[in-house]
């Protein structure tokens, strides 16, 4: 029997728990062996639950076990969370985490231990969920060169949007409902506003760039300016808004950013709907690809934890993932290149060369417009705003 340490007992760490037991019949006939939860770190207790009497509160039970094999990092932060993982790769155990606050801040560093110590830094859950995207990536895709990564990373944001324009919920309501299902962060600012997705885009940039894209560095706008007016407007000239991260590389530079963006309804991210995420590769010899999945939620995201744990267990040696050195490497923003938007005005309509498509909208009208920079957006706004008052602009998204 292998033996498996999980820290923190929440949404994630509790699917760990549950995905391992309900797939022991599949584990034991792929691994050969049976994997157990053997120690559950929290700060609280559990009574009535069977994991109760698994549950430790000191870490130092866990890290001065030898016989536990893995350590599952769930609990989510910085602290403990990176002295936890750095002293169990320290002692030879492998580590798993869901964690996408630690890897974005941590990986180069956590990559290198894991490395000198001749055991795995796995974070599969980290981007996009359940999705297989950085395995992918590491793997059947390694001989590729990425130029675009276009995602769909953030589960609550993509569920609130699309409930708001389905029901006609409000955005406090789409917010309660996706935290009552554990999709949110603990803090869900961290949603709502972008920095979750940046952390997920400043890892697949990483990954991709092979030096350190911080997230604190990438442009980074949420959902919480936008109104039904902008819904509609989007729907109107046919689309719709999603809050993509993208990532795309040019000339040795790296364009990258976190924004709600107008998507072509007859595009496939425009389809990506609720807790589903999407991820959509441009490379050198595959071409298109699209990896779509739960983004969140217990047992999808704790299936890739798993499948981690799996990994670093297999009899095949230690799985190696393809970490970044520290080196900083400064994303630009996507405007600094020439761009398409789509403007949402209130007022009187204004007549410009720039626009490629214009459709009146609720008191004014909402507008496509044909590439430009952003020294001609800035002028066609400053036009609009003479006679109207510009309420909306998103990026509409690279194709
Ligand atoms: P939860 O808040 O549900 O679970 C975290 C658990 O860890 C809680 O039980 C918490 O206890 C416990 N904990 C926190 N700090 C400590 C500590 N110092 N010592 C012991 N226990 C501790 O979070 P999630 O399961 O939702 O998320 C975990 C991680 O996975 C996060 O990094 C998140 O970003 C990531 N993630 C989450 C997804 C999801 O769908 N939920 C999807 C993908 C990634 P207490 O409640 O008492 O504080
Ligand atoms: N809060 C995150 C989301 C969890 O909604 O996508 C998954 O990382």
């Amino acid at each position: 029997m292998r033996k498996v340490a999980v820290l923190g007992y929440g949404t994630v760490g509790s699917g760990v728990v549950a995905v391992l037991e309900q797939s022991e019949d599949q584990i034991k006939r792929k691994l050969g062996e049976e994997v157990q939860v053997v120690k559950v770190l929290d700060i609280r207790d559990f009574p009535g639950d069977p994991i109760q009497e698994r549950i430790v509160h000191d870490f130092e039970e866990i890290l001065k076990d030898p016989e536990i094999e893995v350590v599952v990092e769930v609990m989510g932060g910085l602290h403990p969370a990176y002295e936890y993982v750095s002293q169990s790769l320290c002692a030879g155990k492998h580590v798993a985490t869901s964690n996408k606050a630690l890897v974005e801040a941590y990986g180069a560093e956590l990559g290198v231990l894991a490395r000198e110590h001749g055991v795995s830094f796995q974070f599969e859950a980290s981007v996009a969920g359940g999705i297989p995207i950085l395995r992918t990536l590491n793997t059947a895709m390694i001989q590729e060169e990425i130029y675009q990564v276009t995602g769909i990373l953030n589960g609550t944001t993509n569920y609130i949007l699309a409930l708001m324009e389905d029901t006609g919920a409000t955005f406090q309501e789409a917010l309660a409902d996706a935290q009552a299902r554990g999709y949110a962060e603990r803090d869900p600012e961290a949603d709502i506003e972008g920095y979750d997705a940046a952390r997920k885009i400043a890892i697949l940039a990483s990954m991709i760039c092979g030096k350190h894209i911080r997230y604190q560095d990438v442009p980074t706008q949420g959902i919480s300016g936008i109104t039904k007016a902008d819904i509609e407007g989007a729907a109107a000239l046919g689309g719709r808004l999603k809050l993509l991260g993208s990532c795309s590389q040019e000339n040795g530079r790296f364009y990258v950013s976190v924004e709600p963006t107008f998507v072509p309804m007859d595009h496939l991210l425009a389809a990506v709907n609720s807790v589903f995420n999407a991820v959509m590769l441009k490379s050198s010899m595959l071409g298109d690809t699209m990896f779509y999945g739960k983004g969140a939620g217990k047992l999808a995201t704790a299936s890739a934890v798993v499948a981690d744990v799996l990994a670093a267990l297999d009899g095949n040696g230690v799985y190696e993932m393809n970490t970044w050195s520290s080196e900083i490497e400064e994303p630009v923003h996507p405007a600094d290149r020439p761009c398409r938007y789509m403007v949402r005005a209130e007022g009187a309509q204004t007549e410009h060369p720039l626009f490629a498509s214009l459709v009146p909208s609720e008191g004014g009208f909402s507008a496509l417009t044909h590439q430009c920079s952003r020294k001609e957006l800035t002028a066609l706004l400053e036009q609009i705003g003479r006679q109207a008052k510009v309420c909306s602009v998103f990026r509409k998204m690279e194709e």
